[in-house]
């Protein structure tokens, strides 16, 4: 696979979104949200669930249409297109849920992948595929991208393994080589971690960053693994109910008191615990707060609840009719 830029990261904004809005009844499900990408980029976008993260990839790919906004993919206007012809134009799309045939092998479903994004031939040479060479050559030719693919998504021991004999982790691994087999400019992952083991999880990350290395493409990627997303993501995105709230460094944005209230709520304890925000920024806070304020000593014993007062009934006040 040819890379298409030499440090994989240059200025070059790939990806423009404006001002996009999509609401589902009263819902504002993405509200007024705009961002750029740039060519060789990773962006994480977190959230709390119902932020609206998957909604705006929607609205990204042309699976929902937005109310307002625009989008531009490589300097073209692809708002009024439809996802497929946006997939044409560059955008390649994973969904929570790996859809794939499972009685194909791992090859097989590769080369499947590169021959639906081959030009298509005509009747005649369909008809006389076994004779033609220049048929031979195209065969040979998926087959050694399929295998090229393969490699670089470490798939190599499953290569001839059905789909329905590897575990969800591998699978996610498949349906991610599908995608990147498109030649995505930019790759829209959604939470590509859902449903993997802890070991599976971990792998992600170094594979993220190889397959970026290795074809330069924009990635946008929905993760609620913190140390997943943190790791691999040159910068992050927070989404709450629908908005966009902070933009920048992974550490600035898992750090900012907006992100950290909307995933946790305000109460600090429960956010040191988390570990999500540096303990000793919370842990000042916290001696702080405690000094300012004595909390009231808990009592050692839990003090038993008073005893409930029999309520009389009313007697002797009804009226029968
Ligand atoms: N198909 C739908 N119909 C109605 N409301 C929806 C639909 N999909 C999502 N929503 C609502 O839009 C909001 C954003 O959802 P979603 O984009 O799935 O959030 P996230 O991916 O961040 O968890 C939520 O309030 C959700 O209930
Ligand atoms: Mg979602």
């Amino acid at each position: 696979m040819t890379p298409r830029t030499s440090n994989g990261k240059s200025n070059d904004v790939v990806l423009d979104v404006r001002e996009v809005s999509v609401d589902y009844g009263g819902v504002h499900a993405v509200d007024d949200v705009s961002f750029t990408a740039k060519k060789g980029e990773i962006i994480g976008f977190i959230g709390p669930n119902g932020a609206g993260k998957t909604t705006l990839f929607d609205a990204i790919c042309g699976f929902v249409s937005s109310e307002r906004g625009r989008i531009e993919l490589e300097g073209r206007d692809i708002t009024g297109l439809n996802p497929t012809e946006r997939a044409r134009s560059g955008l390649g799309r994973s969904f929570q849920d790996a859809r794939l045939f499972s009685s194909l092998t791992v090859f097989e479903t590769l080369a499947c992948a590169f021959e639906r994004h081959t030009k298509h031939q005509g009747a005649v040479s369909t008809m006389l595929q076994p004779l033609t060479w220049w048929v031979r050559r195209r065969e040979n030719k998926i087959s050694e991208r399929a295998d090229e693919i393969i490699d670089l998504m470490g798939l190599t021991a499953f290569r001839d393994k059905f789909i329905n004999e590897l575990s969800t982790g591998s699978r996610r691994v498949v349906d991610l080589a599908c995608v990147i087999a498109h030649e995505p400019s930019v790759l829209l992952l959604d939470e590509p971690s859902s449903g993997m083991a802890q070991k599976e999880t971990e792998a992600m990350g170094p594979l993220l960053q190889r397959v970026k290395e290795t074809t330069g493409c924009t990635m946008l990627l929905i993760e609620h693994d913190m140390p997943l997303v943190t790791s691999v993501s040159d910068e992050l995105i927070a989404l709450e109910t629908g908005r966009l709230v902070v933009r920048g460094q992974p550490r600035d944005v898992t750090n900012d008191p907006r992100v950290v209230s909307a995933y946790l709520g305000t109460d600090e304890r429960v956010v040191a615990r988390s570990g999500m925000i540096r303990t000793d920024t919370v842990r000042k806070r916290v001696n702080a707060k405690s000094k300012a304020k004595p909390r009231a000593k808990k009592p050692a014993v839990k003090p038993k609840a008073a005893p409930r007062k029999a309520v009389k009934k009313p007697t002797g006040t009804t009226k029968s009719s």
